[in-house]
């Protein structure tokens, strides 16, 4: 690999534990899947240097290592923010403004849906319909279901999540 991150990597101990990892299951077949598993764990997410990484201690192409995350949902090459901030926007959400809310989160927060805050403080979501319609427009922060949410509301909710 061109650029080398040979200091980063000595001083971050998930590095050491890849390598690890790496060592146990080279020789193992059906291994591609099962480090990726480990190695998202480690980091929270698989990015591209980390997909490289993999390749080359398994000895695999990269093309093929990348080919599994995509196509599995439970990876995911995007860092996850501290929590979690899912909009519904299926038809009642919808039907009950849904989309003034999305707007208002893309503006309190500066990203869109499926990014995550520069501070990784939030990573916002929508989704569809979680089954909560009479409680619509609804928005999930974690585990808290928020029901009849406003943009005006926002803030409010946003701030107990530090
Ligand atoms: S449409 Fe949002 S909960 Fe059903």
């Amino acid at each position: 690999m061109g650029n080398c991150q040979c200091t980063t990597k000595a001083s971050d101990p998930r590095w050491q534990k890849l390598d690890e990892i790496l060592a146990e299951w080279r020789d193992k077949p059906g291994n591609v899947i099962p480090v990726l598993h480990k190695a998202q764990e480690l980091f929270g997410y698989l990015p591209r240097e980390v997909q490289e990484y993999v390749a080359a201690g398994l000895g695999v192409p990269v093309t093929e290592v990348y080919g599994v995350v995509t196509f599995y949902s439970l990876f995911t090459m995007q860092p996850k923010g501290r929590h979690t901030i899912s909009l519904c926007m299926g038809t009642a959400c919808y039907v009950k403004g849904a989309q003034a809310i999305l707007d208002a989160l893309r503006e309190q927060l500066g990203v869109g849906p499926g990014e995550t805050t520069e501070d990784a403080r939030f990573t916002f979501e929508v989704m569809r319909c979680m089954g909560a319609c009479g409680l619509a427009p609804v928005l999930v922060v974690d585990e808290d279901i928020y029901g009849k949410v406003t943009p005006e509301g926002l803030a409010e909710i946003l701030e107990k999540y530090e």
